[in-house]
């Protein structure tokens, strides 16, 4: 078993923090060990909390989608969230969920090594990045940090609910496919 794997296998019978009873199956992530970019939502909601896959609801059709538009494929980057276990009824993480699950991301992050890591939405914007960031302003923007490379995008669920995001969401995403060619 890869050291990946081990990570998988330990998230699946956590128990560090309440979202741990709540869960139907956890969610720890998918795709390569070698993929050279990482997307990181916020959380399972429903279907992802069912089938123990991430981004397989409505937000991941459309996430797909837009991966395919810069000529990705999902079985090209590796999915993840910040927390790996469904918060109830789709609410934001607690900071103190998003803290007991950072080991797993970080070992994560570790471990695939990617070069480029594209956070989705706001949550994963200020747990990764800065707690202060706001996403309309970085969408599709380079931050170099901690000797990692983001990309900060909108959560591709924001034009589910408001019309208005789809314009922006789709900009970040054009902005990753010219980033793509120089890091990637
Ligand atoms: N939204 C997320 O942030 N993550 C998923 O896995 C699904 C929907």
């Amino acid at each position: 078993m890869s050291l990946l794997e081990e990570i998988a296998e330990q998230i699946c019978s956590c128990q560090r923090c309440p979202l741990g009873e709540t869960r139907t199956r956890a969610v720890p992530g998918a795709g390569p060990e070698d993929a050279r970019i990482m997307f990181v939502g916020e959380g399972p909601g429903r279907d992802e909390d069912l089938q123990g896959e991430p981004f397989v609801g409505k937000a991941g059709q459309v996430l797909t989608k837009l991966l395919q538009n810069i000529g990705l494929s999902r079985e090209d980057v590796f999915i993840t969230n910040i927390v790996k276990c469904r918060p109830p009824d789709n609410r934001d993480p607690h900071p103190d969920e998003v803290i007991a699950c950072r080991e797993y991301l970080d070992g994560q992050i570790c471990l695939i090594r990617p070069k480029l890591i594209c956070t989705l939405g706001r949550p994963a914007l200020q747990t990764l990045i800065d707690p202060t960031a706001s996403v309309m302003k970085v969408n599709g923007t380079v931050i170099r940090q901690d000797g990692l490379t983001f990309v900060p995008l909108i959560h591709p669920a924001a034009g589910l609910h408001n019309e208005n995001m789809k314009q922006p969401i789709k900009d970040g995403f054009k902005a990753l496919g010219r980033i793509l060619a120089d890091y990637v």
